[in-house]
């Protein structure tokens, strides 16, 4: 090496070797299995990246406390928050929340069952809408016919003269283009299929009209529901759900949409998470009903603001920040190949339903076309009851919507003992001879309330004195003579008085590990929850001048809407005060909205009609609905003698 090579050796700052970051192991029990983490993550991340299940609703900030795990090697000192949420006991234990344990040393920990992840009870059914059937999806068969018989014509020309005039327009991309000698000459025939009588999706050996399916989806914050549907004769030959997998990082869609703000990875990592979903759902729906996936020609998919931004890897930073304006409200069609739905066919198209403003994105579209209203002489009041709780207004003259921030506690979050309606949650509850009985999901102890329960035991505590009107539990000393003795005796008050408790199922009745209870702190939630969504519903109808008198009838959307008691809803003030009768259930009414774009060509214009023309009532910072909120946050003071 010569002098100047040298120099210039030495003259070159050498770049330092980076710094080793530090890792440490973590080792998840009972799967035994053992990660070497970075530094200082905390043990949530660490599991949710790894895919070990722990159970969350908050996603990670702190809320819920239900993202417990045990130490089996020293445990890390407790953080104020363990004090929140766990009890002396557990502390004592070891048991800390895996969300603020930062891994700073090695550790091995006991993950409990994610109760909430497992059986979890999903909705499939809903209201029926009878509708000609008219895909947008057509298949048509052309017979072979020997080349001498066609006289030296173009192939494509041919096609176009043994098909209808409409045909005409209809164009065939370069790819088929390439492919059309090979298929016109066999002999079997072929079949061509056709997406809006506009363009050749695909071509098909043979005649395979009689094998002609869509799936439609419905992408709940919760759950995934996939429908697969015959083409030919409408009919529903398979349906499954499954938990949305995005749940791990919290059931709150604001906990998401706040990890896909502020980290780089998150958006990728929801829309991941999605994708690979909607291929095992697809995958299982043709398992199921036996049929080849080739065989699937077009998916129509519904879903909230969010889920639609995660699905399609749109920015979702200005959703989650006022005025919430998301990228589009259009209708989008995409290609499955485009999405990354590798279990389909590449050119399979999808047709995501259109939103209609801020956070009320296409499910309510869905719900708004399932129940009729667009169409309807009677003014109707939709409520889809959820972390956003969506609700529409009108009729065939005008419509209106809105999404009410009504928070997680429907999903049993920032509730002591909520959990999602799953295998030995609390669903019913009947304030009955002067006591207290309920039913729980599967066969089971009780380990938890769900959404459904809240409404009954709320409503229960009301009718028979032990709530007043502000929502406040009374105290012994304040009840009046008439509570039966046996719901005083369930009545726990704390030294400090402040959240006092009502004893719901006591341990050593149920077999269940602890007493499940219902707190003052947790009545106070679900005001704010329902009074967000009532609130919603009274802005809607103070901007329409519509009183409850008016609303000719109401209809609940959604698996909240569908297992809760109805007189009990209306009796802690979530809907409006209207008759019974008018009162009515109707299921996942924003899959069947999916269901019938994909079986309708004009449900479909339906849909993009109601998008376009709903006014979007955008609830924040308008003074209306902070007012109404103050207002639907306490109860009707009557109480009620029959359910009429
Ligand atoms: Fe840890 Fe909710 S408290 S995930």
């Amino acid at each position: 090496m010569d002098q100047v090579d040298l120099k210039m050796r030495l003259d070159t700052p050498q770049a330092s070797p980076p710094p080793e970051r530090k890792t440490v192991s973590v080792t998840f029990q009972p799967a035994g299995v053992t990660y070497e983490v970075p530094y200082k993550e905390t043990l949530f991340e660490v599991a949710v990246a790894a895919g070990v299940e722990v159970d969350t609703i908050c996603g990670g900030n702190g809320s819920c406390g239900k993202c417990k795990v045990r130490f089996e090697t020293d445990p890390v000192a407790p953080k104020p928050i363990d004090y929140v949420h766990l009890s002396g006991g557990e502390i004592q234990e070891g048991y800390r929340l895996s969300c603020q344990v930062e891994a700073c040393q090695n550790m091995v920990v006991s993950v409990p069952p994610a109760d909430s992840r497992v059986n979890v009870q999903f909705l499939h059914q809903g209201v029926q809408r009878e509708v000609p059937l008219q895909p947008n999806i057509l298949k048509i068969y052309i017979p072979y016919t020997h080349p001498r018989q066609r006289n030296g014509v173009a192939d494509w020309d041919f096609v176009g003269r043994t098909l209808p005039r409409w045909f005409q327009r209809v164009r065939l991309p370069l790819y088929w283009l390439r492919q059309l000698p090979a298929f016109i000459r066999c002999k079997e025939g072929m079949t061509v299929v056709v997406a809006g009588r506009e363009q050749v999706i695909r071509l098909e050996v043979g005649d395979t009209t009689a094998h002609h399916y869509g799936v439609a989806i419905d992408i709940g914050s919760t759950s995934v529901v996939g429908f697969l549907l015959d083409l030919n004769t409408g009919q529903e030959v398979a349906v499954t759900s499954d938990l949305n997998k995005q749940t791990a990082y919290g059931d709150d869609i604001i906990a998401r949409l706040s990890r896909a703000q502020r980290n780089p990875e998150g958006l990728q990592r929801m829309h991941e998470l999605i994708i690979d979903q909607l291929n095992a759902i697809v995958q299982r729906l043709v398992d199921e009903a036996g049929i080849e996936t080739q065989y699937i020609t077009e998916v129509t998919i519904v879903g909230n603001m969010t889920m639609h931004h995660f699905l399609l890897r749109l920015d979702s930073t200005y959703l989650g920040l006022s005025p919430y304006a998301p990228v589009i409200r259009d209708s989008v069609v995409v290609s499955a190949q485009e999405l990354g739905l590798t279990v389909l066919e590449r050119d399979v198209p999808l047709y995501v339903l259109p939103n209609i403003a801020g956070f009320v994105g296409s499910d309510t579209v869905g719900v708004m076309l399932a129940s009729g209203m667009h169409q309807s002489e009677a003014v109707m009041l939709a409520v889809d009851v959820g972390t956003n709780g969506e609700v529409a207004l009108g009729s065939k003259a005008r419509l209106i919507a809105c999404s009410a921030p009504a928070g997680p506690a429907f999903e049993g979050a920032r509730i002591k003992q909520g959990m999602r309606a799953a295998t030995g949650a609390i669903d019913h509850v009947l304030f009955d001879g002067g006591d207290v009985r309920f039913t729980v999901i599967g066969t089971v102890p009780p380990k938890g309330i769900c959404g459904s329960a809240l409404v009954d035991i709320t409503a229960g505590l009301l009718e028979a004195g032990l709530v007043d009107f502000s929502g406040k539990l009374l105290l012994h000393d304040e009840l009046p003579s008439s509570v039966p003795p046996i719901l005083r005796k369930r009545i726990v008050e704390t030294e400090d008085r402040r959240d006092n408790y009502f004893i719901l199922a006591r341990a050593e009745e149920t077999g269940a590990e602890k007493d499940i209870i219902f707190t003052q702190q947790d009545i106070r939630e679900f005001q704010l929850a329902k009074g967000a969504i009532r609130a919603g519903e009274m802005v809607l109808q103070q901007h329409m001048g519509v009183d409850d008198d008016d609303l000719d009838e109401v209809v609940l959307a959604g698996a909240f809407g569908t297992y809760i008691d109805l007189t009990n809803a209306r009796r802690v003030n979530l809907v409006p005060e209207v008759p019974i009768e008018r009162l009515r259930a109707i299921g996942n009414a924003a899959g069947v909205g999916a269901k019938l774009a994909l079986l309708s060509i004009r449900e479909r214009m339906a849909a993009e009609r109601i998008g376009r023309h709903t006014e979007h009532i955008q609830l924040s910072g308008l003074s209306d609905f902070q007012r109404a909120f103050v207002h639907a946050m306490r109860f009707p003071m009557y109480r009620r003698t029959s359910r009429s």
